[in-house]
């Protein structure tokens, strides 16, 4: 049995959290830092609550800030309880300050970190998602990649040590040579697939939110990369595009894109009439809402992975992804930040006939768990 420390903070490591804990806990024990990046009730708790997530032993409270002010203080606060816990483990997931902040002060104690989500790459330095990835992944001992592309990612950036085939047998016979000099990495599927097959049924007994009844056609959007945000024209051009899109637009809306639209004065583009600016929703009620939706427009990483896995036709408002497999399948397409080629795909459809498996066989959190023996 092994100390693990895992340090969470934004809404998708909640989810991904949620996926591995379930079995974590099973073999090791854990203790969970909660950085504060995220904090609204409903970016927060609702995730431990509706997730049976165990709530976290220690809080930070670090909240919002400029991305060196957010990210020092979580490196601080995450150290001291490091010494004070003395983990064997650091386990961080995905692509954000808390990523990065966890894995840092873990390392700089020569304490092994394991990172959920290694080896995904825009290959767009001036994403801050990307700079997070490059940093946790050059110091993780353990890369746990959710796909064949993320493990060739590694690959081509000189890792060595790869395991493309997740069995787990063979993960067993990897670990004895890992060091952090010579890290391990392993494909051990999307734990975010494996929170989808384990939701979707308990998803669908709720009630959908009163915008919206069963069989609605329905566009569900989510829009919050800094790209598209925090430039007005961008912003502007995705309310617009999805206004013109001609049918009724479902569109959570991530604080930031609420706080963007009232500083830049767009709040106005909002009130299209077939705009359904929400509040942000739960997991199970954003399952529910992408799975009964006819298409679905998001800058999201994690959404673009569940549209294909819903079997949901997906546009999405980059430029660039890092689910490459999506696109590649024909199930995904990119419409540009601000949604500039938006109307090109008004009539997206995806191909017919069966979608591939690119993430795995659902025991993803399972791999991982038996990775830190
Ligand atoms: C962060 C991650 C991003 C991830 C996203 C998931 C970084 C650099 N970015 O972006 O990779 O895709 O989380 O959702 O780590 N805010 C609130 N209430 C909250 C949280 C945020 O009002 O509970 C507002 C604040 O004005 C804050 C802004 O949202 O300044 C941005 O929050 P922040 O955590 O810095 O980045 P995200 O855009 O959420
Ligand atoms: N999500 C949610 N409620 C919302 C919007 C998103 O539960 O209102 C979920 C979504 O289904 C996915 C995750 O949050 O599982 C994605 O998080 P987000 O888009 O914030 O970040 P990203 O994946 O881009 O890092």
């Amino acid at each position: 049995m092994m100390k693990v420390l895992t340090v969470l903070g934004a809404r998708p490591q909640f989810i991904k959290a949620a996926a591995v804990s379930r079995v974590l806990r099973r073999f090791h024990q854990e203790v969970i830092v909660h950085t504060g990046q995220h904090y609204d009730e409903n970016m927060s708790a609702v995730f431990f609550q509706e997730l049976n997530i165990p709530l976290p032993d220690y809080n930070l409270g670090v909240g919002s800030g400029s991305h060196g002010r957010q990210t020092g203080r979580m490196l601080a606060e995450v150290e001291e309880i490091i010494v004070k816990e003395q983990p064997d483990w650091v386990l961080v997931y995905g692509d954000t300050n808390s990523t990065v902040a966890g894995a840092l002060a873990a390392v700089k104690l020569h304490v092994p970190v394991l990172h959920v989500e290694s080896g995904l790459r825009s290959f767009n330095r001036r994403m801050p998602e990307e700079i997070n990835r490059v940093v946790t992944d050059s110091i993780s001992t353990i890369l746990a990649c959710p796909t064949a592309t993320a493990v060739r990612n590694l690959s081509e950036e000189g890792f060595t040590n790869l395991f493309s085939n997740g069995d787990l047998a063979n993960i067993g016979a990897a670990i004895p040579s890992v060091t952090p000099e010579r890290p391990l990495v392993v494909n051990t599927g999307d734990v975010m697939y494996d929170a989808v097959l384990y939701n979707l049924e308990i998803a669908r007994r709720r009630q959908l939110p009163p915008e919206i009844h069963f069989g609605d056609d329905y566009i569900l959007a989510t829009v919050h990369r800094a790209e598209n945000t925090d430039v007005p024209e961008n912003l502007e051009g995705v309310f617009r595009g999805l206004a013109s899109m001609g049918r009724k637009v479902i569109l959570p809306l991530h604080p930031r894109t609420r706080k963007k639209a009232a500083g830049f004065r767009l709040e106005r583009l909002l009130e299209s009439p077939s705009l359904h600016a929400i509040e942000p929703v739960g997991y199970l009620e954003m399952l529910l809402l992408m799975d009964n939706a006819s298409l679905i427009i998001t800058d999201s990483g994690g959404v673009q992975k569940e549209a294909f896995i819903l079997g949901k036709p997906c546009i999405t408002l980059r430029d660039e992804t890092e689910w490459l497999e999506t696109v590649e399948a024909g199930w995904n397409v990119l419409a540009g930040l601000g949604g500039r080629k938006l109307t090109m795909y008004h009539d997206f459809l995806p191909p017919e006939g069966p979608r591939p498996a690119p993430y795995g066989d659902g025991r993803a959190g399972q791999r991982i768990a038996a990775l830190l023996v």
